[in-house]
């Protein structure tokens, strides 16, 4: 399966949900994450975000595997988006900061 990972939090551009062709993305305030147990592995997504926020469940670093848990977990939560919208407003303020889980909101 493909993860979203931290990069996501705060930016949320929303380049990714297009591609998908299951609308596996949901939507958070303020981060998108990948049903697991929904998405192909078609790998269409990966390359659509301009922060590589999203990688294959392999490639997700050790710094970060509490994304796969937090990708499962929300993605039961909250609802599909399978349609761009714009960023937040300071999305591009964001999208060099490291370590922003403590950002997320659910
Ligand atoms: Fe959707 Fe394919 Fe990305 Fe999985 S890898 S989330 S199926 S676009
Ligand atoms: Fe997030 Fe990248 Fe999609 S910032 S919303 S994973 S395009």
């Amino acid at each position: 399966t493909f993860v979203v990972t931290e990069s996501c939090i705060k930016c949320k551009y929303t380049d990714c949900v297009e591609v998908c062709p299951v609308d596996c993305f949901h939507e958070g305030p303020n981060m998108l994450v990948i049903d697991p147990d929904e998405c192909i592995d078609c790998t269409l997504c990966e390359p659509e975000c301009p922060v590589d926020a999203i990688m294959s469940e392999d490639d997700v670093p050790e710094d970060q595997q509490k994304f796969l848990e937090l990708n499962a977990e929300l993605a039961q939560q909250w609802p599909v988006l399978n349609e761009m919208k714009d960023p937040p407003d300071d999305a591009d303020e964001w999208k060099d900061v490291k370590d922003k889980l403590e950002y997320l909101e659910r």
